[in-house]
């Protein structure tokens, strides 16, 4: 397995909302786990409370990964914090919802590369590109892997004025036939995209054009070694140690 260098450069494995196929995803328990596994480089989804402190998850409603619910936008930071984001899994009974700030920690201190999905719900993408970039301003330690991605287009527009310097993936289900024009527009080094709908002509014009290409969800080996065989950069996965322990060995 060779592991991708370069500007936008993550990992062959990512672990997907952290090892989310065994803890409950984008909690501070799953990224540790994956950190344990092996894994080099975790995925997060982020969008913000009613004060605009960022926060680790995925949907716009708080009902399927915490005891909370209706929107996570709506409640402020000092509520979520009570919040518990376990599933309903006894193992994980006193997990909150973190902080983006408490994410960051963890990944300094254990070394591990983060890609950021920016997940504004609608209307607040100026103020969640915004809250996000300061806190990576502030605290996100140089040397270690970072790329912002988002399926909000205008969230990349104001993520590649706000932090230009940070390398950018396009993020889609299937590759739109305009994605030369939005990969140029946004500045993007890298296309992420759905394993389900990836080809291998469309990863060879991927690759030709010099991006990394990253695909999720990913958690049937065998559907890993093709992609990677095909030239695909890395996978998103649930499960990283399966994935980690099939592909070297
Ligand atoms: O960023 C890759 C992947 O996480 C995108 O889809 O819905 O799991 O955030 P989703
Ligand atoms: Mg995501």
């Amino acid at each position: 397995m060779t592991e991708p260098t370069g500007l936008g450069a993550l990992a062959s494995v990512i672990a997907h909302r952290g090892a989310s196929g065994e803890a409950p995803e984008n909690t501070v328990a799953a990224l540790a786990l994956a950190a344990d596994q092996g894994a080099k480089c975790v995925e997060i989804d982020v969008s913000i409370s009613s004060d605009h402190i960022p926060f680790v998850h995925h949907d716009d409603t708080l009902d399927r990964c915490t005891n909370g619910s209706g929107l996570l936008s709506e409640q402020s930071a000092e509520s979520l914090d009570k919040l518990i984001a376990n599933k309903g899994n006894e193992a994980y009974a006193h997990e909150p919802i973190p902080r983006l700030a408490a994410v960051i920690d963890l990944l300094s201190q254990r070394n591990i590369g983060l890609n950021l999905e920016i997940k504004p719900q609608e209307g607040l993408e100026h103020d969640t590109v915004e809250a996000i970039c300061k806190m990576i301003e502030s605290s996100w330690p140089t040397g270690l892997p970072l790329v912002f991605s988002s399926f909000s287009q205008l969230s990349l527009e104001l993520v590649h004025k706000r932090l230009p310097a940070i390398p950018r993936g396009l993020l889609v289900e299937e590759l739109p036939d305009n994605w030369m024009q939005l990969i140029e527009r946004y500045e993007c080094c890298n296309l992420h995209c759905d394993a389900s709908h990836l080809t291998s002509d469309q990863t060879k014009a991927l690759l030709s054009h010099g991006l990394g290409v990253y695909c999720y969800t990913v958690n049937d080996v065998d559907r890993a070694k093709e992609l990677l065989s095909w030239g695909v950069h890395g996978v998103f996965t649930d499960h990283p140690k399966v994935m980690l322990d099939s592909l070297t060995s």
